[in-house]
């Protein structure tokens, strides 16, 4: 028997004495916290347990001869060997829990990283219709001096559209608004002076309002007319309104709308204003020189207005001995082309996006 431990002793697996072996096993618990707590990934981690703990792990080769060790050896090498055995598993949990962690935790980084070099994807800008956008600047414009935004039909009786605007049946004034009528009498607003009536049968003085909107007539469409158009119209009523403040409030308009320098007021002839005038500004296509576009005159006519006339406020009965008011329409369609150069009205209604993403 001694022989043979002897023998054992000396095999290739019988190296290591008692105390030696105690000593490797310990060496074995420094190695593997170092290896175990140093691996990158589950699967370095595993293979590093199977090397240390695994059946033909270190710590298996290392109890390799325990058998021909004394009971007393064994129980002491078993149990400090069961010991670092737990011990390293304990290690391996603990880093396999870390690494699934931080494994999780990278991913839901790489779910939610924000790279700030992609370039950006392409966000085509919009904008509201160069008349939509005009009107808006017209509106905040008066709104600014005061003026309130009113409404009116578009289908509209004839009263409003001509008889209370001091336009009656069979007057040869009407011919100058000839237009369409619906079967049952009703007619396409052919301005929107009507909303002046309906404003002031609602309100009573003082009060300065505007009144954009649609506004029909019979015409032949070519590059500056069609039968369908905007209008935004203006009406001031107080006791002290002179002719001065229609001067002023326009040319400031057209100034600010338009950039106009220069402007002239030139008398007209509307059936419902006393005086009536025409507000021109100069031509900005030929500098007033005179061209195509101003029909050689030097001069675009922009704004019709005049004083209400004394009998239109006896239709809403308004006591024209204590009021005076000031009104005017401008052709709004007139004003966005010369704003931004646009030398047909039609291009403003066809829905082009080619012409329409200009502006
Ligand atoms: N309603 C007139 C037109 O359409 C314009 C106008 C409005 C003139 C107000 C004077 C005062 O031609």
């Amino acid at each position: 028997m001694e022989k043979e431990n002897e023998i054992q002793r000396n095999a290739p697996h019988a190296l290591l004495s008692p105390p030696e072996i105690l000593n490797s096993l310990g060496k074995i618990f420094e190695d593997a916290d170092h290896l175990l707590n140093g691996s990158k990934d589950l699967n370095e981690l595993d293979s590093q347990l199977r090397f240390l703990a695994g059946k033909k792990g270190k710590l298996t080769e290392i109890l390799h001869n325990i058998h021909s060790f004394t009971p007393e050896e064994k129980k002491i090498i078993g149990s400090e060997s069961n010991e670092i055995k737990k011990k390293i598993e304990g290690i391996y949990k603990n880093k396999k829990n870390e690494l699934i962690n931080a494994s999780h935790n990278e991913y839901l980084l790489n779910r939610n990283r924000i790279d700030l070099t992609i370039p950006g994807v392409y966000i085509e800008r919009l904008h509201t219709h160069p008349i939509t956008a005009v009107l808006e600047e017209a509106a905040d414009f008066f709104s600014s001096m005061g003026f309130e935004i009113v409404e009116g039909p578009e289908i509209e009786t004839a009263y409003y559209n001509f008889d209370a605007l001091n336009i009656p049946p069979n007057h040869p004034a009407r011919d100058v608004w000839d237009t369409f009528y619906l079967l049952n009498g009703l007619v396409p607003r052919t301005h929107t002076s009507s909303v002046q009536i309906r404003t002031m049968e609602k309100k009573s003085p003082p009060l300065r309002v505007i009144a954009p909107g649609r506004c029909y007539r019979y015409e032949a469409v070519d590059a500056t007319h069609l039968f369908m158009f905007n209008q935004m119209e203006g009406l001031f009523v107080d006791k002290n309104v002179r002719l001065t403040d229609l001067k002023g409030i326009l040319e400031e308009t057209v100034k600010y709308l338009l950039g106009a320098k220069k402007t002239r007021f030139r008398p007209a002839f509307y059936p419902f204003v006393e005086p009536g005038l025409d507000l021109d500004i100069e031509c900005s296509f030929c500098g007033g020189k005179g061209c195509g576009i101003c029909k050689n005159t030097g001069w675009i006519e922009v704004i019709p207005c005049g004083m209400v006339h004394p009998d239109v406020f006896k239709y809403v009965k308004i006591d024209s001995s204590k009021y005076r008011g000031f009104a005017f329409g401008m052709g709004f369609d007139r004003i966005v082309m010369l704003k931004y150069n646009i030398n047909d009205l039609r291009l403003l209604y066809q829905g082009n996006l080619d012409v329409l993403s200009q502006f």
